[in-house]
């Protein structure tokens, strides 16, 4: 009694309902003799014996209400059987605030605050994969406070063009970072009882034409670039649910692409759990219903706005219908629902379920230390930063972005925060009264006369600026539905930057954005630059920990930074947006930095890229072999010293090169990634395992992964273009790998 009692303290009305739903049911159960209580209400069965015994009780039409939405982010119960509503919830950086039920507008609760996170792009950058863990743990734990049991998160889309609006919720251009990082993300939100649906399977690179668009790629590229977070994900973590991509893959809309879904994922995998299409991303009910989707989300059908005629949707009564007809077998029905039933039991829906907590201080905590570890130091000319708090007696901040909240991001990526803190009340918490502080908003997406003379008037009084410059989620500028126009800053922001260095050479420019920015204009000029991306809700406090060294920035870029837009594959090769209709990757493996190295294309900044207040030495690689056919085949042993005068943290990254592959393969290819903090003074050996899988590439010919015998050059670096160490590793016979 106390267990739920304490439970319930936590739970929202629409759980409280469940709950109640649920209680109501197994109640009538309980006066049941043991032997005749249902299996499916007995945590002591087996799961599978659960999910048939719970399955052969519901009826055609229960099984059909599993089968699609009953409100924008729902589906129906079945109340006799005390199944409860499932509840799903956007998004990658917090749990979304409730909408509708049947409308994108606010439901207007005022128990729908939660911890708003930093960007997927912040937390990728802090390469710190304990943190994919903790995030993961958050969103857990506040869907279940907050009643959800599906949380549609993380997004393993890669970044192959820095125009796309959604950069800021991705890990990045790397699929083995993204692996790893979706990999902590499932864990830690499944960890607390409410499945992870990873998004958007498989493709999804652009917002310019999603709903369309069909990605022309072969098939190494598809395997080696873009399914490996994917496929991770399902044999690593278990996930639970995949939201299948608007675009189409060959033809076939992804949610339901028979190859996408019903031969790699469900086939070759053995993924268990559930597709849902995106929202409104299905379009036929037969193509849907052979294709693999388990769940129909967001389609618009021709009811108004507040009345979505759901019995309307593909896979309801024209899916019905045809089960009548006999056009399908029962037993395609059984598996979908089956597919619906099981992450149910996973996630301990019919059991004592965790009962989660929301906005502790502890999330809270959790997300000022990502926002930390996240920011990318790109310069720091004459040690700029860290501003010394004691020596600073007058600051101007400039910039729209020191007090705007963004919080609010865009559709799926949106949070009801309970505060988030800004640039401007992070540095005027940091510096109180010991320093004059005076603000100039610089620039607005309105424009307006004298704000950049009045900025350089204030920069020119004080002792040192601090720009908050960037993107805001507007549109165009990092946001869902809407592609970048071009790298550039927006709103004269430029012309702001060069003018104030110009008046005040002690000018700091802190980014507040996805990946990339151009910055042609003034990056000369300017002693130093902060890439804050999205920061969260403790951003503001995180910033200024940073900008006065109480901590070590220690994040590296996950995306290169192009000198011009021109120099990234898919813009050098013509092929963004696409053309009529189609999306040719035409530079197939070559994303991001595996396009710059093998094309001795000199970036801005580089992959994995990032600089620190102290200074770190490498020595002493060893590659210990491993004890054949087991992983890791190899360490790589070496020795990582922090020889300046400040603790901090480095990102030591492997990479491999094979000297003479069999088929073409980009110079090289990130396969490891170790942080680790050091003292000042302070050095430590560092082990990173090399498995097999690392040296493999995807030969179609063979429908498998290649790892020829051979020679390979271990790389290890501070970053894809500063390698401190290597040596070459002979892999002594070739295996072929499904
Ligand atoms: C986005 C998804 C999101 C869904 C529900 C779609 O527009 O692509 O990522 O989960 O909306 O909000």
């Amino acid at each position: 009694m106390r267990d739920t009692t304490m439970r319930l303290r936590h739970l929202n009305g629409f759980d409280l309902l469940k709950c109640l739903v649920l209680a109501a049911c197994a109640a009538g159960f309980t006066g049941l003799r043991a032997e005749e209580r249902p299996a499916y209400l007995d945590p002591g069965q087996p799961r599978e014996t659960r999910v048939e015994d719970l399955l052969r009780r519901l009826t055609i039409e229960e099984k059909i209400g599993m089968l699609h939405a009953d409100s924008k982010f729902s589906t129906a119960p079945v109340p006799r059987l005390g199944v409860p509503t499932r509840w799903l919830t956007d998004g990658p950086h917090g749990v979304r605030e409730d909408v509708g039920p049947h409308t994108w507008n606010p439901a207007g609760r005022t128990d729908d605050y939660a911890t708003y996170m930093p960007a997927l792009s912040a937390l990728a950058s802090t390469w710190n994969v304990d943190l994919a863990r903790a995030y993961g743990e958050v969103l857990g734990e506040e869907c279940r406070a907050r009643g959800k049991d599906i949380l549609l998160g993380p997004i393993a889309d890669i970044a192959r063009t820095p125009l796309s609006g959604r950069l800021y919720e991705y890990f990045g251009e790397d699929p083995f970072l993204n692996a790893r990082f979706s990999v902590n993300y499932i864990r830690g939100v499944q960890d607390h009882d409410v499945a992870a649906c990873i998004k958007h399977f498989a493709g999804n690179n652009q917002e310019m034409g999603r709903a369309t668009i069909d990605m022309d790629m072969d098939e190494r590229t598809l395997r080696e670039i873009y399914l490996p977070p994917f496929e991770a994900a399902v044999k690593k973590a278990g996930v639970w649910a995949v939201m299948g991509a608007y675009t189409k893959f060959r033809g076939e809309h992804c949610a339901y692409s028979d190859y996408l879904i019903n031969k790699i994922l469900k086939g070759e995998w053995g993924f268990q759990g559930l597709v849902m299409s995106d929202w409104g991303g299905t379009y036929d009910t037969r193509q849907a219903v052979l294709g693999g989707l388990d769940l129909e989300m967001g389609t618009l059908t021709s009811g108004t706005e507040e009345a979505r005629p759901y019995k309307d949707y593909y896979l309801a009564n024209p899916f019905l219908e045809g089960l009548r007809k006999g056009e399908y077998p029962m037993s395609l029905l059984d598996d979908k629902v089956r597919r619906s039933l099981r992450p149910m039991f996973a996630m301990h829906v019919f059991d004592a379920r965790k009962p989660g907590s929301l906005n502790t201080p502890e999330h809270q905590a959790t997300a000022q230390r990502i926002a930390e570890e996240g920011m990318v130091l790109l310069k720091n000319e004459g040690d700029a930063l860290p501003l010394d708090p004691s020596r600073v007696t007058s600051l101007a901040v400039i910039g729209e972005n020191a007090v705007r909240h963004n919080a609010n991001g865009f559709f799926g990526a949106g949070v009801k925060t309970m505060h988030e803190i800004t640039p401007l009340e992070g540095i005027v918490k940091r510096l109180g009264d010991r320093a004059n502080i005076t603000y100039s908003i610089g620039y607005t997406k309105l424009g307006g006369s004298n704000l950049i003379e009045r900025a350089v008037a204030a920069a020119r009084q004080a002792d040192v600026a601090v720009i908050v410059a960037g993107l805001n989620h507007s549109r165009y500028l990092d946001d869902e539905g809407w592609d970048r126009k071009n790298l550039r800053l927006p709103y004269d922001q430029d012309e702001l930057i060069q003018r104030v260095v110009q008046a005040n050479p002690r000018t700091i420019v802190v980014l507040i954005s996805g990946p990339a920015i151009e910055m042609d204009p003034w990056l000369d000029r300017v002693p130093a630059v902060l890439q804050a991306n999205y920061p969260g809700m403790e951003g503001g406090t995180a910033l200024a920990r940073v900008l006065f060294g109480d901590v070590d920035p220690s994040g590296k870029l996950t995306c290169t930074y192009p000198k011009r837009l021109m120099d990234s594959p898919a813009h050098a090769l013509g092929t963004y947006p696409g053309t009529n209709g189609t999306l040719f990757y035409t530079e197939g493996l070559l994303v991001g930095y595996r396009w710059f190295d093998t094309k001795n294309i000199e970036p801005l900044f580089p992959f994995g890229y990032g600089l620190s207040y102290t200074r770190f030495e490498y020595s002493d690689l060893k590659l210990v072999a491993g004890d054949p056919p087991d992983d890791p085949v190899v360490t790589a042993e070496f020795e990582i010293a922090n020889t300046g005068r400040r603790a901090g943290a480095e990102v030591a990254e492997l990479y491999v090169r094979q000297a003479h592959p069999g088929l073409p393969r980009p110079l090289k290819e990130l396969k490891g990634f170790e942080k680790v903090l050091l003292q000042p003074g302070e050095k430590r050996k560092v082990s990173i395992p090399i498995d097999r899988r690392a040296f493999a590439y995807y030969d179609p010919g063979k429908n498998g992964w290649v790892s020829e015998a051979g020679d390979f050059e271990i790389q290890i670096g501070s970053s894809s273009r500063d390698i401190r160490l290597h040596d070459m590793f002979p892999l002594a016979y070739t295996t072929v790998e499904k």
